[in-house]
């Protein structure tokens, strides 16, 4: 009688066995080919030797992986790190997301929401701007080319406040295309301006001359300017991966 409730388990039949078999196959079978449909419909990448960088890459660990491949390869001068354009793509072409993994900041930047300067930070903006740019870059933003680059809707001003920021401390010299204009002539570095007005002037072009950037603050110039504080000569192009 006690034994009686043992009954209630009934054993493996050989039925439930096959059945067991065969969803097992089915999900298999699925998964192979959801697995096939999302690798055919990933974007194409450049070339072969570039997927498979990219899927060496992002096989195990995406985010590691990317990281070691962005920082291992190449490191400038200053301790900054590189990688090759060919890396760089194959990374991004694999996983269109893994700048938002690997530089929140950038991405955030680029990303985030339009936000309006207010008008005392772009009054403020201006005024720098009349002392320390104007000369080279114009009052229309568009330069003076083929000497000054315009600054008017080209990808480093509105990008990651770095490297404006870099030139404006330390200068920037070496071959650079700017808009599809080729220039190799020197911006000095920008004398004579605080933390604060290389925020002010950098948020009132970011959001002039056709310009559509957020505003860069204090902390973030500061955060740049401390980290390069060493650096006394200008950053030449060929250091920071610039074409
Ligand atoms: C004396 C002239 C001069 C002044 C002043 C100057 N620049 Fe430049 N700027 C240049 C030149 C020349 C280049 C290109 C350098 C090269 O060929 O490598 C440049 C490049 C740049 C670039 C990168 C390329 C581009 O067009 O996007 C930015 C951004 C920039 N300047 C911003 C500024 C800002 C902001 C100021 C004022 C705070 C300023 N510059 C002041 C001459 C100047």
């Amino acid at each position: 009688m006690s034994d009686h409730s043992s009954d209630d388990r009934r054993p493996l039949i050989p039925g439930q066995v096959a059945s067991w078999i065969s969803l097992l196959a089915f999900a298999a079978a699925a998964i192979i080919v959801l697995g096939v449909v999302f690798y055919r419909s990933r974007p194409a990448t450049t070339s072969d030797s570039d997927r498979r960088v990219a899927e060496k890459a992002l096989r195990e660990d995406t985010e590691a992986k990317a990281q070691a491949l962005l920082k291992t390869p190449a490191r400038n001068a200053d301790g900054t790190y590189r990688i090759t354009i060919t890396q760089a793509k194959a990374v991004i072409a694999a996983d269109p997301k893994v700048l938002e993994k690997i530089t929140p900041p950038v991405a955030a930047t680029m990303s985030s929401a339009f936000v309006a300067a207010d008008a005392e930070t772009l009054k403020r903006g201006a005024a720098v701007y009349a002392r320390t740019c104007i000369a080279c870059h114009q009052p229309t933003g568009k330069g003076l080319p083929p000497v000054f680059p315009s600054i008017s809707e080209t990808p480093i001003i509105v990008g990651n406040p770095e490297l404006p920021v870099k030139f404006i401390l330390q200068g920037l010299m070496g071959p650079i295309t700017v808009n599809g204009t080729t220039f190799n002539s020197m911006m000095p570095p920008v004398a004579g301006v605080t933390d604060q007005d290389i925020a002010d002037v950098l948020t009132y072009v970011r959001q002039s001359f056709g310009n559509k950037g957020n505003p860069v603050t204090v902390t973030q110039v500061k955060a740049i300017h401390d980290a390069n504080a060493a650096r006394t000569t200008p950053w030449t192009t060929a250091e920071l991966g610039l074409k």
